[in-house]
């Protein structure tokens, strides 16, 4: 797929704008679900439960932010789209809060974790203004696009997941590609800077990235997994394997950012919101919790 096909931007984000509306979704989280879900890997399974972690806290923050500078924008599309975008958000946090229940009943340290989490968002939410937490919520949501983009691109890693998992990353990342924009779009018109995007999203990955990694550790240490040399073995390959390290795949995707031209819809998702989509539609990633 073309990732900078400039001709399209117009076009992807006016569809955007006019069709972002929540898929409510409920899932059911029976302790009977494989703990190490993730083609009974510990590692991947372990890291797609850390970004788990950061989202309910995470996405409380981004409709904070968002609705904090609505005002600011007088176009009924937009003003559309955001509604879209907080009704998205909203449900994906109730969906990670219930796995992040699932979690802490299988014994990991949860609330301790949403904690930090937390502390460092009512921070910013103290000491900075508004459109510096809607800088931060920019960075996050391309950081968010760029991984949802991977996941619905790798059919190999989709289907070594149970049908529950699959449909929940599908949802998200489906409704994370549709919804890339808003917060961008909204920070445009509220007079956010170039160089305000930039500086903070230096700073974002350091944090975000910490955070993924101190998530990871706790899980794999309640897990009794840390000094096991086969579960790092497998997450070096997972990151940074030469051909298809998730690391390699996201950075020139995540390097985009810092264009002063960049826009979200630079990168054409249509055609991966379409099949993600239909695939949802026609119920193929079914929500069994035990199968
Ligand atoms: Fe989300
Ligand atoms: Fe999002």
């Amino acid at each position: 797929m073309d990732m900078h096909a400039p001709l399209t931007r117009e076009r992807s984000a006016q569809t955007e704008q006019n069709s972002i509306a929540a898929r409510p979704e409920r899932f059911e989280w029976s302790d009977e679900l494989p703990r190490y879900w993730f083609g009974g890997d510990p590692f991947r399974s372990h890291y797609m439960n850390a970004l788990s972690i950061l989202f309910p806290k995470g996405e409380e923050f981004f409709i904070d932010a968002v609705r904090a500078l609505r005002h600011a924008n007088e176009d009924a599309r937009l003003d559309a789209a955001i509604r879209g975008f907080i009704g998205q958000e909203g449900w994906h946090r109730q969906a990670h809060l219930g796995y992040n229940n699932y979690l802490a009943r299988q014994g990991m340290p949860v609330a301790a974790l949403e904690g930090r989490i937390g502390a460092r968002i009512e921070f910013v939410k103290d000491h900075l203004r508004p459109i510096r937490w809607l800088a931060a919520t920019v960075c996050l949501e391309h950081f968010t696009a760029i991984m949802a983009h991977e996941l619905l691109q790798r059919p190999d890693h989709l289907a070594q997941m149970p049908p529950h998992f699959r449909r929940l990353w599908v949802w998200h990342a489906l409704e994370e590609l549709e919804h890339k924009s808003v917060a961008f779009d909204l920070y445009v018109k509220a007079q956010g800077s170039y160089g305000m995007r930039v500086r903070t999203m230096l700073i974002v990955t350091f944090n975000f990235t910490l955070d993924i990694l101190c998530n990871l550790l706790a899980l794999l240490k309640t897990d009794g997994l840390l000094g096991k040399p086969g579960v790092w073995g497998s997450g070096v390959a997972f990151l940074f394997g030469p051909r298809r390290g998730l690391i390699w795949r996201l950075l020139p995707n995540y390097l985009r950012f810092f264009r002063p031209s960049f826009h979200p819809w630079d990168a054409d998702d249509l055609d991966l919101i379409e099949s993600a989509n239909r695939d949802l539609n026609a119920g193929l990633l079914c929500v069994h919790p035990s199968s």
